[in-house]
């Protein structure tokens, strides 16, 4: 039996308690994502945390988001053009068009080569979407063993077509470095580089597929559907507040809207837990070891103690009041296992020295789609999926008034 909780402040404390290990895997998904650092506790998870840190740093997200996404974007817009209505007009989904730009950069994360051309980015997002369905089983309404299948089959699928390839360019790459021929700043920094660079000699080839079919998951399927519902409550908004719209030509209301919408639509519905040892005292609660605990992240984001009468209406200006830490809520958890790909997301502080903005995937994404006069068509709306548990849309058809060039 599982015990939900629903406060922010008590599922907070459980999520910074070391009392409590995540527990997703231990269900029907533990084939798939077995040994990956959503799993793991302690020293072994600080370990994984500190290996993929340099991932994350200001200079590696400058290059995704100014290199990677920008070209993805370029990519995923000209294939686009292709793909007018009987009316002529340019159609894009915005499901297809966020899996289009986040699956490249993704593939930069972790190293994965040759998601440059349009094909094979439709391939690792063919993939990156069969692995998001298996990860997140738990919420399925279909056959559990059947959605797990497709997954293995899109498991071998990434071995064979992306990582054996990529893998054997950078053991031969941290070879050459290892034996002086080439220098460090010569390496890549990717997951699977730095992987090799930890543990060349001993190497576990499927614990390290697993991992980076994870970061493929974690990456590219959250912010896949999270995009529609953070854009479609910016533009209700904007059309309930034509006076108020022109502030969404500044980056920073932006950023405050994606934070403002992603915290009533994480597309995490909860966090998973589970009790190591008999614990009280946790915001009043007690639980025996054991206890499953699912941390429900749409009550706890909407909790009137924290964000008062008006909890659950979208305000974008609630963020310039709230500071950084609730702004989103709990939408990418809290504790030791908060997500590592945020600021990839949702961007980080200004820099001090003057040097270029990290304002994250999402937010650029909203921008360009604003500033292209995205919006609905009227004749073909957006559809929601009902396969599911989580709040998820199957489709969400956009036009353009401005098209790019
Ligand atoms: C809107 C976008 C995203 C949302 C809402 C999101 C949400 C989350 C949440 C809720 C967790 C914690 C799960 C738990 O504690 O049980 C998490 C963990 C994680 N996320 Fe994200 N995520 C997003 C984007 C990304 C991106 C872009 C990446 C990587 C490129 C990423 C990589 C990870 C990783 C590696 C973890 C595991 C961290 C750990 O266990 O220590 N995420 N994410």
């Amino acid at each position: 039996m599982m015990r939900k909780l629903d406060s922010y402040r008590s599922i907070e404390s459980v999520l910074h308690s070391s009392d409590f290990q995540p527990a997703l895997h231990i269900r029907d998904s533990r084939p798939l994502l077995d040994g990956c650092v959503l799993t793991l506790t302690g020293q072994e998870h600080r370990e994984r945390r500190r290996l993929e840190r340099p991932l994350f740093e200001r200079s590696a997200l400058e290059f995704y988001e100014h290199q990677t996404f920008k070209s993805s974007l370029q990519i995923a817009f000209q294939q686009a053009e292709a793909q007018r209505d009987e009316a002529g007009r340019p159609q894009v989904d915005l499901l297809w068009l966020t899996r289009m730009t986040l699956v490249p950069v993704t593939a930069a994360v972790v190293g994965l080569d040759g998601v440059d051309n349009e094909a094979a980015v439709i391939h690792l997002e063919d993939i990156s979407r069969r692995l998001g369905e298996g990860a997140s089983v738990e919420w399925s309404n279909r056959n559990h063993q059947e959605v797990m299948e497709e997954a293995m089959e899109a498991k071998d699928d990434l071995l064979v077509n992306f990582y054996n390839l990529s893998l054997e360019r950078r053991r031969d790459l941290v070879t050459r470095w290892k034996s002086g021929d080439i220098e460090e700043r010569d390496l890549p920094t990717d997951l699977l580089t730095l992987a090799l660079r930890e543990y060349f000699d001993d190497f576990d080839d499927d614990l390290w597929l697993r991992e980076s079919l994870f970061f493929v998951v974690a990456s590219a399927n959250t912010t896949t559907h999270a995009t529609p519902h953070v854009f479609n409550e910016i533009i209700k908004w904007r059309d309930e507040h034509p006076e108020e719209s022109h502030l969404l030509e500044q980056e920073v209301f932006v950023r405050h809207a994606v934070d403002e919408a992603l915290r009533l639509h994480g597309p995490v519905p909860a966090l998973l837990r589970r009790a190591l040892k008999n614990t009280d005292a946790i915001a009043g609660h007690s639980f025996l070891a054991d206890d499953d605990i699912g941390c429900m992240l749409g009550p706890a984001n909407t909790d009137q103690e924290i964000y008062g009468a008006q909890s659950a209406i979208f305000d974008p200006h609630r963020p310039e009041v709230l500071g950084r830490r609730a702004a989103h809520g709990l939408s990418f958890g809290s504790g030791a296992h908060i997500c590592s790909g945020r600021p990839l997301a949702i961007g980080l502080p200004s820099p001090r020295d003057g040097g270029p903005e990290v304002i994250g995937v999402l937010p650029r994404l909203i921008s360009e789609l604003l500033s292209r006069g995205a919006r609905l068509d009227p004749e073909n709306l957006p559809t929601t999926r009902n396969d599911t548990k989580a709040e998820r849309y199957a489709s969400y058809p956009l036009i353009f008034e401005t098209w790019p060039k």
